[in-house]
C-alpha cells in the first residue's frame, strides 16, 4: 500500500475535553474548571481499571460514572447542570487547527484514521459538528476488543485493517501514556502536549513531541 496512514487519538487530540464545562460554566459555577479536570480523571481511570478487571463497560457509560464522582468531589458546582454537560460532551468543540491540518493530510494522500476508546456513536455528534466526518477512512473503536488502551490489542485493530506493520503508522494522541502504549506496539508517534506535561514513560519516547497538530511530521 502507498498510501501513508495517520491515526488519531480522539479526546483530548482532536475533541477538546473541557469544552462542555467551559459552554456551562455559567450553569455549572466557578468551580467549572475543577470539576472538569476530576471528570477527566475519573473518566480515564475507569477506562484503566476496568480494562485490568477485564469487565467491560463503554466509554460512554464511564463518562457518566465519572461525572456523578465528579460533582460529588465537588459540591459547589452545580448539579443541576449534569444533563446539560452530558449533552454538551456529544457534541464537543475540535481544537481550532484540527479542520486544516486534516485537509491537507488528505490532499496529500494519506489515509486519516480514529481509534478510540469512545463507541462510534459517541464520536458522531462532535464529529459532525466540527465537520470532519468525511476526512476519516477509517474511525476505529475499543468496543469489539472489550477493554482499553494502552492494550496492545487496541493499536491491534488499525494494523490488522489496513494489513500494515505498525512503523509504517503514524499514531497522534495528546495522552502520554496512549503514547508509550502505542510506541510499544511499534508504532511511530507523535505526542500532541498541548498542556505542556512533563515527559514520562521515557522508555517509551514518541519519534516526535508538538504543542498542536500542526506540523506533523512527514511518515518516512
Ligand atoms: C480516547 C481517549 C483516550 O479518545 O480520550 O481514546
Amino acid at each position: 500500500m502507498s498510501h501513508s496512514v495517520y491515526v488519531f487519538d480522539a479526546y483530548g487530540t482532536l475533541f477538546d475535553v473541557h469544552a462542555a464545562a467551559r459552554k456551562h460554566m455559567g450553569s455549572v459555577g466557578s468551580e467549572s474548571k475543577k470539576l472538569s479536570s476530576i471528570w477527566r480523571e475519573k473518566q480515564l481511570e475507569y477506562s484503566w481499571t476496568r480494562a485490568l478487571m477485564g469487565q467491560y463497560v463503554d466509554f460512554w457509560e464511564l463518562t457518566v460514572q465519572a461525572l456523578d464522582t465528579a460533582f460529588t468531589l465537588v459540591p459547589e458546582a452545580n448539579k443541576g447542570a449534569r444533563d446539560e454537560l452530558l449533552s454538551a460532551y456529544l457534541e464537543l468543540d475540535c481544537y481550532p487547527e484540527v479542520p486544516q491540518v486534516l485537509k491537507e493530510l488528505r490532499e496529500r494522500g494519506s489515509k486519516l484514521a480514529i481509534l478510540s476508546n469512545a463507541p462510534i456513536k459517541m464520536m458522531e455528534g462532535a464529529l459532525r459538528c466540527a465537520g470532519i466526518t468525511d476526512y476519516f477512512d477509517e474511525v476505529f473503536s475499543v468496543d469489539p476488543t472489550r477493554t482499553y488502551k494502552p492494550h496492545p490489542e487496541v493499536y491491534d485493530l488499525v494494523t490488522t485493517h489496513f494489513r500494515l506493520y505498525p512503523e509504517v503508522i503514524s499514531f497522534q494522541s495528546s495522552n502520554r501514556w496512549d503514547i508509550a502504549g502505542a510506541t510499544k506496539f511499534g508504532m511511530r508517534t507523535v505526542w500532541v502536549n498541548r498542556s505542556q506535561m512533563p515527559d514520562e514513560y521515557l522508555d517509551l519516547s514518541p519519534a516526535a513531541v508538538l504543542k498542536d497538530l500542526t506540523g506533523l511530521p512527514k511518515l518516512g
